[in-house]
């Protein structure tokens, strides 16, 4: 892990969620201020749902909503209904709480039965948002992440396809073992964020996390380690719990 890592230790849960809550204000704050504009990929997954309700019950009036736009940095393949889905998550728990104009949203089109062509519709969504050059990759101003038990993040597992990737901005990506496809972003998606937020709570993660911020086993076990931003931030939000293994003084 890089000597700049920024590390922070939150106590409980709770703690980790309300620090998280300010740097996505903060982070939006400060894009719209310098750029007009604040755009942020979700995360799905369960440690984020506290996270959305937070944001949510505290900043429904006080951000510049029509300013603000909301990607998935991956997606599980089901319907946007679908309990599973990441997109309904975030739906349930956030945006539909909040003012934010409905074309600000973009679900990745997970409905759609081939997972590439739904993969491919949305880069091409990224590509005409951000107005990209053929080899140019979005630059989103926030990244939340979260940390899978195996090390994954995103959709990007272990030992799998995508974490090949350096050119296209999202793959569907074959998960053997959940037998299944996801749709992610590439890590050099990931790595061109202005800032990447992992957010990490519970005991059950203490053991990966160990492995991924001081552990020696390569990137392709353990992906989070491959999440490293060129001229962006990265930052950990973590619980004591999660960080219970870690050997760094608290
Ligand atoms: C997903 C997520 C995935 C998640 C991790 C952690 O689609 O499930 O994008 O990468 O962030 O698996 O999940 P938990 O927060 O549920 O532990």
């Amino acid at each position: 892990m890089s000597a700049s890592l920024d590390l922070r230790r939150l106590t409980t849960p709770q703690d980790l969620f309300q620090a998280a809550a300010e740097e996505v204000l903060r982070s939006a704050a400060d894009a719209i201020t310098q750029r007009g504009r604040f755009t942020i990929a979700l995360s799905g997954g369960s440690t984020p749902r506290n996270l959305y309700t937070l944001i949510a019950a505290n900043a429904s009036t006080t951000l510049p909503w029509d300013k603000m736009f909301f990607f998935w940095g991956d997606e599980r393949h089901v319907p946007l209904t679908d309990p599973e889905s990441n997109y309904r998550m975030a739906n349930e728990t956030f945006l539909s709480k909040v003012p934010v104009p409905p074309a600000n949203i973009f679900p990745v089109p997970a409905e759609n039965q081939d997972a590439s062509a739904a993969a491919q519709t949305y880069e091409d969504t990224l590509r005409k948002f951000f107005a990209l050059q053929p080899s140019e990759f979005p630059r989103f101003d926030l990244i939340l992440l979260g940390l899978g038990p195996d090390g994954h993040a995103a959709s990007l597992f272990p030992e799998t396809a995508a974490l090949q990737e350096k050119s296209r901005l999202v793959v569907a990506n074959r998960v053997e073992k959940l037998n299944t496809s996801r749709i992610t972003f590439t890590l050099p998606v990931l790595n061109a964020a202005r800032c990447v937020a992992f957010l990490v709570s519970g005991a059950d993660k203490a053991a990966v996390l160990h492995e991924v911020l001081e552990g020696n086993a390569p990137g392709e076990k353990y992906p989070s380690k491959l999440v490293r931003p060129n001229k962006g931030k990265l930052i950990w939000f973590v619980d004591r719990a999660a960080a219970s293994q870690l050997s760094t003084a608290a």
